[in-house]
C-alpha cells in the first residue's frame, strides 16, 4: 500500500484525474469502478476537462459505481445517478449508456437488485481501477464497521455516524435515506488498482486507522492492506502522523 500527500484536494484530485484519462486513452475498453461523495467532485471536474480538451473516445469504456441509496429515483438531486449525469456523464455525453452501471436506488427488490449488479461486475469485471473515498468511521463503499470481510454486493443498514455525515447533501437529517445498496468488500478488492483519496481533517483518523489497525470487520477499509496494488492520495490536513516528525 502506497500513501502519497499530494498537499491539496486540488492537486490530488487533478493527479488521479489523470490516471484515469490515461487508463481510458491506453485501454479503450477500460473498466473503472466509480465512487462519488464530496471527496470525487474536484477528480471528475479535471477528468471532464483532460477529456474535452483532447476528445478521447469512450465509448467502449464500461463504469461501475460502487453505490446507491436504497429508496432514491435517478432524478433525485442526492441520488449517485444524479451525481453522476451531473458530474461526468452529461459534461462528456460519449460514453455509451449501456456501459454506465449504478446499482438500481429505485428497485422493487433490493436484494435481488444486489445480486443482479454483483453478477454483473463478474461477468464483465474485473474493474482496472477502483477508485474510492473513506467515511470518517472507516467505511469503504456503503459497507460500515462490521460489514463481513466476505461481502459481495448486499443492500446495508446506513450507521448514524454516515446519516449525520450525508445529511448536509439534504435539506434535513431525516431525509438521509437508512439504507444503500453497496459493492461489499470482496467486490471491491477483486479491482486489479485501487485508488483511495482522502480529503480534510474529518479523514486523518480514519486514514491512521486504516495504516495502523490490523485487518478487521471493525475497520472495513483495513481490508485494503490485503490487495497487492492500493494508492492512497491525501491533502496535509488528511496526512497521517509522519515517524520521524
Ligand atoms: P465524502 O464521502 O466524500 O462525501 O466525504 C466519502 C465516503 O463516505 O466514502
Amino acid at each position: 500500500m502506497k500513501i502519497i500527500n499530494l498537499g491539496s484536494k486540488e492537486l490530488a484530485s487533478f493527479y488521479v484525474a489523470c490516471e484515469l484519462f490515461k487508463q481510458m486513452d491506453y485501454s479503450p475498453d477500460s473498466k473503472l469502478g466509480l465512487a462519488t461523495g464530496g471527496t470525487m467532485t474536484d477528480v471528475y471536474q479535471s477528468l471532464v476537462t483532460l477529456l474535452k480538451k483532447n476528445q478521447i473516445d469512450v465509448s467502449q469504456v464500461t463504469t461501475f459505481n460502487l453505490d446507491e441509496y436504497v429508496g432514491l429515483e435517478p432524478e433525485h438531486e442526492q441520488s449517485y445517478h444524479y451525481y453522476m449525469d451531473d458530474i461526468l456523464f452529461n459534461q462528456y455525453p460519449y460514453f455509451n449508456r449501456q456501459r454506465i452501471h449504478i446499482p438500481n436506488g429505485d428497485a422493487v427488490d433490493f436484494e435481488q437488485e444486489a445480486r443482479r449488479y454483483n453478477q454483473l461486475i463478474e461477468s464483465e469485471g474485473p474493474i482496472d481501477i477502483q477508485l474510492l473515498g473513506i467515511g470518517e468511521n472507516g467505511h469503504i463503499g456503503f459497507n460500515e464497521p462490521g460489514t463481513s470481510l466476505e461481502s459481495e454486493t448486499h443492500v446495508v443498514d446506513l450507521t448514524e455516524s454516515t446519516i449525520k455525515a450525508n445529511s448536509r447533501y439534504f435539506n434535513d437529517e431525516s431525509e438521509v435515506p437508512k439504507q444503500a445498496i453497496s459493492m461489499g468488500l470482496q467486490s471491491i478488492i477483486k479491482a486489479k488498482r485501487i485508488i483511495l483519496l482522502a480529503f480534510g481533517e474529518k479523514k486523518k483518523q480514519a486514514i491512521n486507522d486504516l495504516l495502523n489497525q490490523p485487518v478487521s470487520k471493525d475497520i472495513p477499509s483495513t481490508i485494503l492492506k490485503t490487495h497487492p496494488n492500493v494508492e492512497i492520495y491525501v491533502d496535509d490536513a488528511a496526512a497521517p502522523d509522519l515517524k520521524n516528525s
